[in-house]
């Protein structure tokens, strides 16, 4: 069950060119190629006659002409040559998908073309920023249902077990501060504060903190499926709670799950931080250091959709669950709501 009326990223920007490339998401194969002015087109990966993914065609100017009897589909989705015969029926017609390039990013509108709206594509703040860095990330592909990642980009706790060498507070600084839960409509945040602890060595990298630190983790979801977490660092009682801090470290991860099937999504991710902002070295840094615990957090929820799905035991939910079960529930609702309109 998905929600279909949203924006899901498909892949980078550089990822998609005058060559035919397939993508699943929500369950539906999309075809992705660039038209001849550098625009995207998204359509159904299946031709209308037999059923053969039109990425395994060729592009001819910017038509897709399907590997199998030479049909030729429009950007619109419409048939627009059929060899061999002169009337194209009306139902010579694959699905079109809105598109949208932005923040590096392409994103595919998987509902109601009439209610895609580019507006409701996540702001980004300091992508842009001279004074903030940037590094990114290969798109991974992840073997579980993307609700189990959504659930950990939620959950500041697994930080401390599956995160030691790089996320972690040092010495499991912060393991048992309090996990606070905000709600605002589709926007779930669970963040903690470790006041006067030790920081995380994702952060010691970049500074030498000489005592203890103030250290902010805010993991918020955007139902979906998108996630920005929020870290800061500074110098104990300094005012890191109000926004300042001496020594202030700011890290902001963006990531985004697109479900494929039942069973694997696609995680999509970036940074940007507030400190270095033009050393390509701390970028490269970053983009290794967030691979590796990326690389963990895979194994843990590949094992965990496992254990899941193949359960024959009953599973409890804990205290630190609260964000997610949360997020669970209002996810159901909508997916309920755009249900009952569409039928
Ligand atoms: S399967 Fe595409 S034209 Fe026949
Ligand atoms: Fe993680």
């Amino acid at each position: 069950m998905y929600l279909y009326n949203s924006w899901y990223v498909a892949g980078w920007d550089y990822e998609f060119s005058r060559t035919l490339r397939s993508r699943t998401l929500l369950e539906q194969a999309i075809v992705f190629y660039r038209k001849q002015d550098n625009t995207l087109v998204a359509l159904e990966d299946a031709c209308v006659h037999r059923k053969l993914p039109l990425s395994l065609g060729r592009l001819v100017g910017d038509r897709v002409q399907c590997g199998y009897h030479g049909m030729e589909f429009g950007c619109s989705g419409a048939c627009e040559k059929i060899p061999g015969q002169p009337i194209i029926q009306a139902k010579a017609k694959v699905k079109s998908y809105p598109v949208v390039e932005r923040w590096g990013w392409v994103w595919v509108w998987m509902g109601d073309a009439d209610l895609a709206d580019p507006e409701l594509i996540m702001d980004v703040p300091h992508y842009d920023d001279e004074d903030w860095g940037i590094n990114r990330g290969p798109s991974m592909h992840i073997e579980c249902h993307y609700q189990i990642y959504t659930d950990n980009l939620l959950d500041p706790a697994h930080v401390n077990y599956v995160h030691l060498s790089t996320l972690a507070g040092k010495e499991n600084s912060g393991a048992d501060a309090p996990v606070q839960v905000d709600i605002d409509g589709s926007v779930i945040t669970a963040s903690r504060w470790t006041l006067d602890g030790l920081p995380a060595p994702l952060f010691t990298q970049f500074h030498d903190y000489q005592g203890g630190v103030d250290r902010l983790q805010s993991y918020q979801l955007r139902l979906p499926s998108l996630a920005v977490i929020d870290m800061v660092c500074a110098d104990a009682n300094t005012g890191a709670q109000s926004g300042g801090g001496e020594n202030r470290l700011q890290l902001n991860s963006y990531n985004f799950i697109t479900p494929e099937t039942a069973d694997t999504c696609r995680y999509y991710w970036f940074q940007v931080r507030n400190f270095k902002p033009h050393d390509e070295a701390v970028s490269a840094q970053l983009t290794a250091g967030f691979k590796s615990a990326f690389a963990e957090d895979a194994v843990i929820l590949k094992a965990v959709h496992e254990g899941m799905k193949h359960s024959n035991t009953p599973h409890i939910n804990l205290a630190i669950d609260a964000a997610s079960s949360n997020a669970r529930l209002i996810m159901k609702q909508l997916i309920a709501a755009e249900r009952q309109v569409n039928h």
